[in-house]
Parts: structure tokens; C-alpha cells; sequence
């Protein structure tokens, strides 16, 4: 099933096509109005308009693809009306690849137990004012159709995945679908803008199923879709049933996005059930912790081990903390100042961009399997 789907009705702005498979893992090419991007991919979170730490040159020299906005940030500062204006995040933070804006939803209820849903939308209070907002799916269109990323996301209630009643589920698995109606009516520029829609549930197969029904129902109106819900702190079996039931549903000829994931081996587990996109903040705030991903492991460079470790962060990597500090160097710096914070910002995130290459460059051979084997021993090496 190696087909061209053109999303949007729009010949030249979007484009999907799977290039290669192994097993349920894709090799696959997105084209965006702004890049052509290849999946599957990690896409850096810069919450405020720009990846902390990171200038947009370094992004491109580390070969991202797609950034990730928040709606919910981005409206509250610098705002819709400086968007119009300004003709955009793209010109706002002179980034000329991809862009994704999350729809706002998850961000608010992660930040403050002061938000409350209802059936019109999510309430909360602001924290540059503290006045009271809400931001229904319609608000959330607005602003994200302002904003002017390629990928836009549809408004989900949601709730996190431990600790929650049964009712608030399903209450929340049938709004996200509710909502998602309002979203497609709400979103203005289809032909410019991708709107996916959000598979939510929680940990509930028969919810799952439910809300997955509900996108489907609504494809032609969707570009791609994403698994929401997940990365929330549920066990490793839960995350595993879930993507495994739920990925192979989805339509092969669009997009898949992972929601929130950003630990290498979830990564790679969520390729192997058929992901193409993931996000997640974790690898560049772990770098600001003074946190380096590598093969084997996380290295804890404030740890006392590395005072006399002349080493590279990691032996075979191209970039330029590798290239310029060891980890003797790091462990004097790290947590601390500035420069540690960018340079292993800076590592982290291009670990992340070398790993999905790799994991492209096996499905194309059809070598994944044995890459899948070759990473998992590799990365419990550190910890016998
Ligand atoms: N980011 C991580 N998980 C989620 C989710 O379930 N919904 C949204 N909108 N964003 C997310
Ligand atoms: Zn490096």
C-alpha cells in the first residue's frame, strides 16, 4: 500500500507518503508547507516560540525538522493579535522548517489544578494576570489558525491517566469526540494547516476504541492523527497494549503522532508499533539538569565519576559538545552555568535526530529487528 495521499485537497502544501516498512515500523515522508520532513522524527518542544537554549540556526545545524508550540503559551504571550501582525510563529521566531502547535488543553491541566472543563470548554486562570479564561475548541482554532503552524492539533479533554474515576474517562473520551466537530468547523485555513485529530481513552480498551471510531468517522477532515493520553505515568504494559491495539487501526496513508514521548526507548518502542512523530520536553530539561543521553544510558554529569572522566559525552557523535568538551570538563559546569545547559541541550537533541535516522536507515534495509536488539543491550549496559 505504497501510496500518494495529498492532504488538504491541496497539491503542493501536503503530502504523505510511506516510503518503506518493516514489520509495523514506517520509513516515511511528510511534506509540510515549510519542510519536507522525513519520519520517523523527534520534534523538539520550545513551549514559548523558541527551544530553550537553542538558537534557531543550531536547530537547523542538528537537522530538525519540526518544532513544537504551545497554544495555550503562545496565546497568552505574545498573543494572537501580535501573530496576525507579525504574519506568524515562523516569522516570529525566524524558523523556516516545521511547526506543530499542541492545542492547549493538556498544557493547562499539567500546569494548574486550577482548570476545569466543561462541556464548553477549559477554564483556568491565567498566570501572568490571574484572571479567569476559557478556551473552548472554537478559541483554540483562532488562535492556533494565528499562529500559523503547519500542524495543528484539535482540543482534547484531558485527563491523566492515574487516579482518575471511570466516569471522568468516559465523560472525557466522548467530549474529545464532541469537540473534534467543533474543531473541524472551527479551523479556517485547512489548505494551509494540517489539524489532527487526538485519540484519547485512557487505559480503557473499549474507550479507546470509542474515541478511535469517532476519528475515523471524521477522516476526510483529518490529515493525521495522534494517541493522546499516554507518557502520563502509566506502566510500561499499559503504554505497550495501548499503542499496540491502537496504532495498527489507524489509516496507513496518514500521519501518526505520539503525544509526550521522548525517552530513547520508548521511542523506538512506539516505532516498532507503527508511530512516526514524537515530542516530548524531557531531553532538552534533562540537559539542563546537567543530563546527557547516550547509548548506554543517561549520564549524571554533576555525578563525582566524571570529575576525572577525560572522555567525550559520547564517542561517535558529531556535535559540537562532543567535539569540544569531555566529561571532565562538563562535570564542572553542569546544572550550573549557562553553557552546560546549551551544549548538552544541544547533544541531547541531536542524539534524538541521529536515533530516528538510524531507525530510518534500518527500515529501509529492513534491519529494525535487529536494531531494536542491538539498542535495547546497549542501553542497560550502564546499569549491570
Ligand atoms: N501532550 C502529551 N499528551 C497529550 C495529550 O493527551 N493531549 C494533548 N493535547 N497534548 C498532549
Ligand atoms: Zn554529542
Amino acid at each position: 500500500g505504497e501510496t500518494k495521499e495529498t492532504f488538504c485537497n491541496n497539491p503542493i502544501g501536503f503530502q504523505f507518503k510511506v516510503l518503506h516498512t518493516d514489520g509495523r515500523a514506517r520509513y516515511t515522508n511528510l511534506t509540510l508547507p515549510h519542510y519536507d520532513c522525513f519520519t520517523p522524527m523527534f520534534m523538539p518542544v520550545g513551549t514559548q516560540g523558541c527551544v530553550k537554549g537553542l538558537t534557531s540556526m543550531q536547530l537547523e545545524e542538528i537537522e530538525c525538522q519540526v518544532i513544537l508550540g504551545n497554544t495555550y503559551h503562545l496565546g497568552q504571550r505574545p498573543g494572537k493579535d501580535l501573530f496576525l501582525e507579525c504574519g506568524g510563529l515562523h516569522k516570529f521566531m525566524s524558523w523556516k522548517r516545521g511547526l506543530l502547535t499542541d492545542s492547549g488543553g493538556f498544557q493547562m491541566v499539567s500546569l494548574a489544578d486550577l482548570s476545569d472543563v466543561t462541556e464548553e470548554g477549559v477554564t483556568f486562570q491565567s498566570p501572568i494576570d490571574g484572571k479567569s479564561e476559557m478556551l473552548t475548541p472554537e478559541k483554540s482554532m483562532e488562535i492556533q489558525n494565528a499562529i500559523g503552524a503547519d500542524i495543528i492539533m484539535a482540543l482534547d479533554d484531558v485527563v491523566s491517566s492515574v487516579k482518575i474515576s471511570k466516569e471522568r474517562f468516559e465523560e472525557a473520551t466522548h467530549r474529545t469526540t464532541r469537540w473534534i466537530d467543533r474543531c473541524i468547523k472551527g479551523h479556517k485555513r485547512p489548505k494551509e494547516q494540517a489539524l489532527f485529530g487526538i485519540v484519547q481513552g485512557g487505559l480503557d480498551d473499549r474507550l479507546r476504541d470509542i474515541s478511535l471510531k469517532g476519528l475515523l468517522k471524521r477522516g476526510k477532515d483529518l490529515p493525521g492523527f495522534a494517541i493522546g493520553g499516554l507518557a502520563g505515568g502509566e506502566g510500561k504494559e499499559d503504554f505497550c497494549r495501548v499503542l499496540e491495539s491502537a496504532l495498527p487501526k489507524l489509516p496507513f496513508n496518514k500521519p501518526r503522532y505520539v503525544m509526550g514521548i521522548g525517552y530513547p526507548i520508548d521511542i523506538v518502542i512506539c516505532t516498532a508499533f507503527g508511530g512516526d512523530m514524537y515530542d516530548c520536553v524531557f531531553p532538552s530539561r534533562t540537559a539542563r539538569f546537567g543530563n546527557a543521553l547516550v547509548p548506554e544510558g543517561t549520564l549524571r554529569l554533576k555525578q563525582a565519576q566524571y570529575k576525572t572522566d577525560e572522555r567525550k559525552v559520547q564517542d561517535d557523535c558529531d556535535c559540537v559538545c562532543c567535539l569540544n568538551y569531555t566529561r571532565k570538563d562538563l562535570n564542572k559546569i553542569a546544572g550550573k552555568e549557562t553553557e552546560a545547559s546549551i551544549v548538552l541541550t544541544y547533544h541531547n537533541l541531536r542524539y534524538l535526530m541521529r536515533l530516528c535516522k538510524q531507525m530510518r536507515e534500518a527500515i529501509e534495509k529492513k534491519t529494525f529487528k535487529a536494531f531494536c536488539v542491538e539498542f535495547t543491550k546497549k542501553l542497560y549496559s550502564l546499569e549491570k
